[in-house]
């Protein structure tokens, strides 16, 4: 082992990865793409940026497309959703008093998928709500954190904090938490690339989090469940959300970028967890800190016999929590498994899924990942679909992957955060897939 970390020290294989971490995130949206991402048409945007000539976002012309950046779609966002007395809302941030909401990906194994759906689903938010999004990467592995990282950010390296620094369990002596105070927590969450995204990614020493919360269960501190949700609560507190839609206009009606800017940072709309491959404390607390829990798990046997073993245990750790303290309340929002890598052309996996809901109903959801090469290419450069520019030979595998990642993030958003208006990709979905 000595001799193997020696030469993995001695091979470069950050290269390619820092050549991925400067670039983010480059992929552009075409004019089509960000109106659908906002829910209006592609003329309605074209009068919207006659009206606000000064700030609108030009974009970028390639041929005969425009297409705009990440932040520029977050910026047409804020120019129309600020417009006094527009309707329907463009800005979904949550207002003083709202609830912040926190959805767990998690299951027993390896390479369902969890990673890649949580990073989606978080980039999704932000493209097509503009949401305010926290991404807890709870995996030793810190996998989610690749997805993410991006120059001046302190991922990987001896100093980065994780969640454990968050939760104040970097002491293993058995005592409870001690949590820093709410301005130190909130610098532990990294402005990523992403506008308004922000992470606390994984490393390591989330396996020193569970050493830690045994040593407090030895020495009789029993709430060890808690940890992240009153770590949560903590931040939360002190930084509730302050901005409306119309704060962003000056008095004169002009747009203030700004306020805008800033209000991006004050609090989180959604919190997203990206939970590792083991039944551990750490698994534990995201669980029960979470409204909604979606289980990303493969239409094979094997995975599937997983999914049993996880759904058996977690359900006997839920109750032995409720009985010993029946007033702390989790997961109040819906839950559900998500069929992902789904092999189209192979009916069993599919047959799988109708077999499931037959039994099951909506604990399955209806609409699910397929296997995809684009998604394999985009991961290879540490990228998830949302950020990778396909060479021309993959434009038409990556646009489906697109579509697909669409339909599923607007299923989840239809089940854990129904407050929201859909954009229609899940209904597409369902209608193309099941003729309903
Ligand atoms: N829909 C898909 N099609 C093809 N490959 C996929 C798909 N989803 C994930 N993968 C690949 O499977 C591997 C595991 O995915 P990941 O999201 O990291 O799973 P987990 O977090 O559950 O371990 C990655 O290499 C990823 O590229
Ligand atoms: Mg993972």
């Amino acid at each position: 082992m000595h001799s193997l970390s020696d030469v993995m020290e001695r091979v470069d294989t950050q290269t390619f990865r820092e050549d991925t971490f400067e670039r983010r995130v480059s992929r552009r949206f075409t004019k089509r793409e960000v109106a659908a991402f906002l829910g209006v048409d592609v003329t309605f945007l074209a009068h919207a940026a006659k009206a606000d000539t000064e700030l609108f976002p030009t974009g970028k012309r390639s041929g005969r497309e425009v297409t705009f950046s990440a932040d520029e779609v977050g910026i047409i966002r804020a120019l129309l959703g600020s417009k006094p007395r527009i309707k329907p809302a463009h800005i979904h941030w949550r207002k003083p008093g709202d609830p912040l909401k926190v959805i767990a990906f998690g299951a027993l194994k390896g390479g369902t998928g969890k990673t890649l759906s949580s990073a989606h689903f978080a980039q999704y938010l932000a493209l097509a709500y503009g949401l305010r999004v926290g991404v807890i990467d709870s995996d030793p592995q810190a996998t989610c954190s690749l997805y993410f990282a991006g120059d001046g950010m302190d991922v990987f390296t001896e100093t980065s904090r994780t969640a454990i620094d968050f939760m104040g369990l970097s002491a293993l002596d058995g005592k409870p938490p001690a949590l820093p105070p709410a301005a130190e927590q909130n610098d532990i969450w990294q402005q990523t690339p992403w506008p308004g995204v922000r992470m606390i990614p994984g490393g390591m020493d989330i396996m020193n989090g569970d050493m830690a919360l045994m040593r407090m269960y030895q020495s009789g501190n029993n709430r060890i469940y808690a940890a992240l949700s009153e770590a949560i609560d903590h931040w939360s507190k002190a930084h509730q959300p302050k901005a409306i839609a119309t704060d962003l206009r000056n008095d004169d009606g002009t747009f203030n970028l700004d306020k805008y800017r800033t209000a991006l940072t004050e609090t989180l709309d959604v919190i997203v967890i990206d939970q590792q491959p083991s039944m551990t404390f750490m698994q534990m607390c995201g669980t029960v800190s979470a409204d909604s829990l979606v289980v990303p798990m493969t239409m094979k046997g094997f995975d599937l016999s997983t999914l049993s073993v996880y759904a058996e245990s977690l359900a006997s750790y839920l109750d032995v929590i409720s009985e010993a303290d029946p007033s702390f309340k989790f997961g109040s929002g819906d839950h559900f498994v998500l069929p992902s890598i789904v092999q189209g052309d192979n009916e069993k996996d599919v047959h799988q899924i109708a077999d499931l809901r037959a039994h099951g109903g909506d604990m399955v959801a209806q609409v699910w990942y397929d296997r995809s090469a684009a998604v394999a290419n985009a991961s290879e450069q540490y990228m998830s679909i949302y950020e990778y520019t396909p060479p021309d030979g993959r434009k038409v595998s990556a646009k489906n992957f697109t579509d697909n990642a669409n339909a599923v993030n607007d299923y989840i958003v239809s089940r854990a955060l129904p407050h929201l208006p859909d954009r229609g990709f899940g209904a597409q979905f369902i209608s193309d897939r099941w003729g309903e």
